[in-house]
């Protein structure tokens, strides 16, 4: 039996109250999965996807990629991995009507999903909140089949006035930084956009393309596992 504590540990720091969060990742996955996404995702990754092909979203989180994808691929099987008991919550109601599954797994472990077993996968916003990137990496990179290809986005690396106007209100724009605030830079601003190239070339992927996102806050990296 694993012992996913020190994940929840973590990411209880992160995360704050674990169903707000659930709910603010509903609430913006519009903004994530918007149509720049889905070009990437056309251009990339859906090529590596047979009709029947398998999907895995690394990081699920309440599953709203699934929705989209459901209707993009009809036939394709839709595998979520997640840890965080209210994200599960929310994934497993929406992948009862898309016909997705749920695993419940900690990405800082082996994970339960068979070696070469997807063709495509997906990974937002989720390599910033791993202890070791390098371990999740590598994970995705075993799980994914010679040829498949990984979607991931995140943040990265960005001044800290930049970063502090786009998590303050408005009426707050000025007020002092808090502590919340600085310690979130630190966790979202850990990596530049090269840093990920790094980290993915380290483990074997290779990068076809980087696109800066919002202002270059957040980077989408188009990666494939070579053949
Ligand atoms: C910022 S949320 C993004 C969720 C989703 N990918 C989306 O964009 O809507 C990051 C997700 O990664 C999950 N996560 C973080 N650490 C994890 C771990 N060690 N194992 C499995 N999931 C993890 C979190 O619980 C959270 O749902």
């Amino acid at each position: 039996m694993s012992n996913h504590a020190p994940s929840l540990s973590h990411l209880r720091k992160h995360h704050g109250d674990f169903e707000t969060m659930c709910t603010q990742m509903q609430q913006s996955a519009a903004i994530r999965f918007d149509p720049v996404w889905w070009g990437v995702w056309q251009q990339y990754i859906a090529p590596c996807l047979p009709e029947d092909g398998h999907v895995v979203d690394f990081g699920c989180g309440p599953g709203d990629l699934f929705t989209s994808l459901r209707t993009r691929h009809p036939r394709v099987r839709l595998t979520g991995v997640e840890i965080q008991p209210a994200m599960l919550v929310a994934a497993r109601e929406l992948a009862a009507q898309l016909s997705a599954t749920i695993v419940e797994a900690d990405l800082t472990q082996p994970l339960p999903l068979a070696d070469a077993s997807a063709d495509v996968a997906a990974a937002v916003m989720v390599l910033h909140e791993m202890p070791n990137p390098l371990h999740a990496l590598g994970e995705m990179w075993r799980v994914l089949r010679p040829g498949g290809a990984l979607l991931l986005y995140d943040w990265v690396r960005q001044p800290l006035q930049t970063y502090q106007s786009m998590r303050t209100h408005p009426e707050q724009e000025g007020c002092e930084l808090d502590v919340d605030v600085l310690q979130h830079f630190r966790e979202h601003c850990a990596y530049t956009p090269d840093d990920l190239v790094f980290l993915a070339e380290t483990t074997g992927f290779a990068v076809l393309e980087v696109i800066g996102r919002v202002n270059n806050g957040f980077a989408m990296l188009a990666l494939a596992r070579p053949g």
